[in-house]
């Protein structure tokens, strides 16, 4: 079975993170999201891997490169725009050919393995889908169950869902699905669905399995979503939850766990925690950080204090020291912020 990460998109619910970068590559525990992706597929046995690619392709080339540091082998297939999930599986014809593959959404996170998802799948019967109970089904698509507990139809964004049981980020398929995508057309939003594809081999009396997911799965598109993963990752850390990585510097601070610090990062006079993961070369002085994602050498000085809050590549958020408000920002690559406001104006 060979493996289809999709990695283009807009990534327009993360901008303006997503103006200069690419929303796979988002650090969860100062991991990128797509290497969890890739060693999730590798831990089930996939290892030749196609990756999608958008606009940011260059970015995600050189951060996963051939795939050799998970056993894996990634080629990487262009798509012209964000035409739609099935749009992404027909760009990817050529690398698929008629094998089963697993398609992945590339900004998915999942909390346990793809074992039972796969197991057993060769791509005989058409798809198998993984499918979980969510409390806003109307923002995804969506299953409507016969009475003999199998999928009878797919709605995408239904304003009336006929179930809570959305479609999540992985989708088994055989080879019938290139027929699929080639046989249907855009939707009102103007992509091409994969919501539409199954239906329509629901509709030449394929067969579409399902899976009911237990753990936890999040898209992290999304602001809250985003944190909220970052929250389950760092949960998993043992002992105090503290991980500092060797060249990081700490003075005269409080690290509350779980939170981790990557190499060159520096936090003084501060308190840092919970669920903060702290990347490369930033500089936390004088501040509280807590329930945030500071992405490599964003910087926080002199505020009380920062939450919920996701800062991209040097950022520079500045507060007033002894001055306490609560602020949670998202921030692009480069922003700079000064809470304070002052305007450069000073006193005497
Ligand atoms: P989405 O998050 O549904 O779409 P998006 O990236 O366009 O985001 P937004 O709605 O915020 O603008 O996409 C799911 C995953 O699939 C994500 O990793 C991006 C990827 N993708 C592609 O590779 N090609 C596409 O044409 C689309 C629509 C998504």
């Amino acid at each position: 079975m060979k493996g289809l990460i999709l990695s283009g998109g807009s990534g327009r619910r993360l901008r303006p993170l997503t103006h200069t970068s690419a929303k796979q590559l988002v650090p969860i525990a100062n991991v990128p999201i797509l290497h969890y992706v890739v060693a999730d597929l590798v831990g089930v046995g996939i290892t030749d891997i196609g990756i999608v690619v958008g606009d940011t392709g260059n970015e995600v080339r050189a951060s996963v490169g051939d795939g050799s540091r998970w056993g894996a082998s990634v080629t990487y297939i262009d798509q012209e725009a964000p035409l739609g999930l099935a749009h992404a599986v027909k760009v990817a014809e050529g690398f698929l050919g008629d094998e089963p593959f697993a398609m992945y959404l590339g900004d998915n996170m999942f909390e346990d393995s793809l074992d039972e998802v796969v197991e057993g799948f060769d791509g005989s019967v058409a798809a198998r889908l993984l499918l979980a109970h969510v409390d806003d089904p109307s923002s995804f698509g969506v299953a409507e169950m016969a009475s003999d507990g199998s999928i009878a139809a797919l709605f995408e964004k239904p304003a009336e869902p006929p179930s809570d049981l959305a479609l999540v980020g992985v989708y088994l398929f055989g080879p019938r699905i290139h027929e699929a995508v080639r046989a249907i057309e855009p939707s009102a939003r103007g992509e091409l669905e994969i919501t539409d594809a199954i239906q329509w081999l629901l509709d030449s009396g394929e067969t579409v399995e399902h899976r009911v997911l237990d753990g936890w799965w999040i898209d992290t598109g999304k602001k809250d979503p985003l944190l909220a993963c970052n929250r389950l990752v760092l949960d998993r850390l043992g002992g105090d939850g503290v991980v500092v990585d060797d060249g990081a510097e700490i003075v005269d601070s409080t690290l509350v766990g779980p939170v981790v610090v990557a190499a060159g990062a520096r936090i003084l006079h501060s308190t840092v925690g919970p669920y903060v993961s702290v990347g490369g070369d930033c500089s936390i002085e004088r501040s509280t950080v807590e329930h945030s994602v500071l992405m490599q050498g964003a910087s926080v000085t002199g505020l009380d204090h920062l939450t919920a809050s996701v800062l991209g590549r040097e950022a520079e958020v500045s507060g007033v020291p002894g001055e306490s408000v609560r602020v949670s920002l998202l921030l692009g690559d480069h922003s700079v912020v000064d809470v304070g406001g002052s305007g450069g104006c000073t006193d005497g």
